[in-house]
């Protein structure tokens, strides 16, 4: 198992967050966590990327205790994350945002640089450009590329397709899809709970800090409560739109023209 998150209990203060979650991410896989606001999705991605520390229990990845180690060296063993908001410079180009997610890295980083351009094109015709000027899909787009040029072996990505316009949401999940498919472990925290399961291996739900259900992801898009919950109610997947396979989707996603 790539990543193993055993018990893990996260506090802010007094108040309890995160109340004994438990759960895996095996290599290859894309898991999603969904979850309304307040479940505690972002906290979970945190504490695997160590910015919030843990009050009990266990995180493990490739079979290591990482539990108490630094979030700059998770990094180095291969833990990425694109973060809520994504996070970036605002008044740095896209290129030095680029690099800023290697910083801990040394060395010749011109072939990430190549590949993380080639998945994303938008990016390299405005590596000159200032972040803070990138739409809000160009910046999702910054935001995972500076994540995966520390060539994580698993890519935490938090709510990518907030804020987007539908077709925007759909070039995102289809990049997720590329990544993977590329041999990037996944793990997805999505409000957009319909686009994640169909892209997704697994899930698991969260709410108020546990998880209460756990199961392949096709078989939540089938279940009355999830839908009822998260999917927007109903009954059928009829209204569901199929996940379009990567090679096709992929190069559609690089001619779209410039609208969120
Ligand atoms: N910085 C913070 N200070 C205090 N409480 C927080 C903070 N961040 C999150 N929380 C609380 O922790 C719980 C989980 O939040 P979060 O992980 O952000 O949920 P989600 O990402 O699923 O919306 C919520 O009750 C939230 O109010
Ligand atoms: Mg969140």
């Amino acid at each position: 198992m790539l990543l193993e998150i055993q018990d893990i209990h996260v506090h802010y203060g007094k108040i309890a967050a995160l109340k004994g979650i438990t759960l895996e991410v095996d290599e290859g896989e894309i898991v999603t966590l969904i979850g309304a606001n307040g479940a505690g999705k972002t906290t979970t991605l945190k504490t695997i990327s160590g910015l919030r520390p843990l009050t009990s229990g266990r995180v493990r990845f490739n079979g290591d205790d990482i539990s108490r180690m630094p979030g700059h060296k998770r990094v180095l063993v291969g833990i990425g994350q694109s973060p809520e908001g994504r996070g970036i410079f605002p008044g740095m180009t896209v290129e030095d945002n680029l690099y800023m997610g290697a910083y801990a890295r040394s060395g010749d980083l011109s072939k990430e640089l190549a590949e993380v351009y080639e998945l994303f094109p938008r990016l390299a015709e405005r590596k000159t450009q200032a972040g803070g000027t990138m739409s809000g899909g160009e910046q999702q787009m910054l935001a995972i590329g500076r994540a995966l040029m520390a060539r994580p072996k698993v890519l935490l990505l938090d709510e990518p397709s907030m804020g987007l316009a539908p077709k925007l949401v759909q070039q995102i999940f289809s990049i997720i899809v590329e990544i993977n498919r590329r041999g990037t472990t996944v793990l997805l925290v999505e409000q957009n709970a319909q686009q994640a399961l169909q892209i997704a291996n697994r899930a698991y739900v969260l709410e108020t800090g546990h998880v209460v259900k756990s199961a392949q992801a096709h078989a939540l898009l089938d279940d009355p409560e999830v839908r009822a919950a998260y999917l927007g109610g109903g009954a059928g997947g009829e209204a569901a739109v199929a996940a379009a396979p990567a090679e096709t989707s992929v190069p559609e996603a690089r001619e779209a023209p410039d609208e969120e």
